[in-house]
C-alpha cells in the first residue's frame, strides 16, 4: 500500500485506528507472506564494544557489566546445536568487538555454513572489503538497524559515529547481495511521530527484506538510564505501518516488545509480523547480553525457549516454517 508521508504521521497520532491498523497489518501479512513464522537461532557471541551508543548496556563505557567472548569452536557448537533442533537461520550477533578478525568470522561462517543453514550476520559497521569476504565466505544476510534517520537525534544518540556510514553500511550490504535487514528503536528521548514517519520511509526507499522495530528501554548503567520507556503500542504501530508499505518483507516480533509486555510477541505475531529469534546459547551467557534491562528468556536453555515460543505460535493458528525463510520481497528481485 502507498501512504503519504502525512497520512503516516496521521495515523501515529491518532489512537482510534488502532485496531483498524493491526487487523490490516495481520491481513496482509496473511496474504503476502503467509501463515508460516520463520524461527532464527540466534547467538549473542560477545558482548564486546568498541562504540558508546547512549541507549545501549553493552556501550564501551558501561564497566558494570560483566563482558564476555564466546570462541569460534563453540559458537559453531551452539549452531550445531540449533540446527538439530530445526532451525534453518542462525543469526551471529555482538557488539563491536575487534577482537573477531575477519579472518575469525570466516572461520565461523565456514563451519556454520557447513550445517546447511541459512547465515545472518548482526556485527555492526564494516568496510566494504569485510562485508565482501563475509558474503564471499557463505554469509547469506546482514541486519544493521539504521536506528533513527533523524540526523540530530543519530548524533545526539551516538557519540563519534556517523550516520552517513551507517547509511553507506546498508547500500554495501545491499550492493554485495546480501538480503538487506534494517530497523529501529522506537521511543528514544526526543524523537518525533515524524521521525518516525521518515524512518517507515527510509525502510522503502533502501528496499530493506527485513525490519526490526522495538521500543527504546531505559537501561540503568547508561546515560539515558531516566528516560522514559518506550511506548509498546506505537512501537507496534510503527511495525504494522511497515508491514502496510512493505507487503513482503519479513518482519521480527522483537525480544523488545515481550520486555514491555508479557504477551508482546504474539501480539506483533498478530499485527503484521512473520519472524521470531529465539535464543540458543546457554544460560551463563544470556543475562550478560544485557542491551536493556529485564530481557526475557534469561533463565532458559535452547530447548525450553523453542517449545515454549513453538508453543505460543501454535496457539494462534500459525504453523513453523521448516524452510530457510528467505524474505519473498529479496526473492521477488531475483
Ligand atoms: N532498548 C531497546 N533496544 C535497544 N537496542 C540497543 N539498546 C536498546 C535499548 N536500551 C537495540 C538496538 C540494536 C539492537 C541489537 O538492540 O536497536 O540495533
Ligand atoms: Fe524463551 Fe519463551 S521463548 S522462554
Amino acid at each position: 500500500m502507498q501512504f503519504t508521508r502525512d497520512e503516516i504521521i496521521e495515523i501515529l497520532n491518532d489512537d482510534s485506528k488502532n485496531d483498524w491498523l493491526f487487523t490490516l497489518a495481520d491481513k496482509v501479512r496473511h496474504d503476502y507472506v503467509g501463515d508460516e513464522v520463520h524461527l532464527r537461532g540466534l547467538i549473542e557471541f560477545s558482548n564486546v564494544c568498541k562504540r558508546q551508543c547512549k541507549y545501549c548496556g553493552l556501550r564501551s563505557e558501561n564497566k558494570v557489566i560483566d563482558r564476555y567472548r564466546i570462541e569460534p569452536s563453540d559458537i559453531i557448537k551452539y549452531a550445531e546445536n540449533a540446527v538439530k533442533m530445526g532451525y534453518k537461520t542462525i543469526v551471529l550477533q555482538s557488539g563491536e568487538d575487534e577482537y573477531y578478525s575477519v579472518d575469525k568470522i570466516c572461520e565461523i561462517i565456514k563451519g556454520i555454513k557447513a550445517l546447511d543453514v541459512a547465515l545472518t550476520l548482526s556485527i555492526g559497521e564494516k568496510s566494504y572489503d569485510e562485508y565482501k569476504a563475509f558474503k564471499d565466505t557463505g554469509a547469506d544476510r546482514y541486519l544493521i538497524r539504521i536506528e533513527t534517520t533523524d540526523r540530530n537525534l543519530y548524533k545526539a544518540m551516538h557519540p563519534n559515529m556517523d550516520i552517513d556510514n551507517r547509511f553507506r553500511c546498508l547500500e554495501d550490504i545491499k550492493t554485495l547481495g546480501y538480503e538487506v535487514g534494517t530497523g529501529s528503536l522506537v521511543g528514544l528521548p526526543n524523537q518525533t511521530i515524524e521521525a518516525l514517519a521518515d524512518d517507515i520511509l527510509f525502510f522503502k526507499k533502501l528496499g530493506a527484506d527485513m525490519v526490526g522495530i522495538g521500543p527504546f528501554i531505559p537501561h540503568p548503567q547508561t546515560p539515558l538510564a531516566d528516560a522514559d520507556t518506550g511506548n509498546f503500542e506505537i512501537a507496534l504501530k510503527v511495525m504494522a505501518l511497515t508491514r502496510l508499505i512493505l507487503p513482503e518483507i519479513n518482519i521480527p516480533a522483537t525480544t523488545a516488545m515481550e520486555t514491555l509486555n508479557a504477551n508482546g510477541r504474539i501480539i506483533a505475531l498478530k499485527s503484521g509480523a512473520n519472524v521470531v529469534m529465539p535464543n540458543v546459547t546457554t544460560t551463563e551467557y544470556r543475562a550478560k547480553y544485557e542491551i536493556y534491562p529485564n530481557k526475557i528468556c534469561i533463565n532458559e536453555n535452547p530447548e525450553q525457549c523453542r517449545n515454549c515460543i513453538g508453543a505460543k505460535i501454535k496457539s494462534i493458528g500459525r504453523t513453523i516454517s521448516q524452510n530457510y525463510g528467505k524474505s519473498r520481497h529479496f526473492r521477488s528481485k531475483q
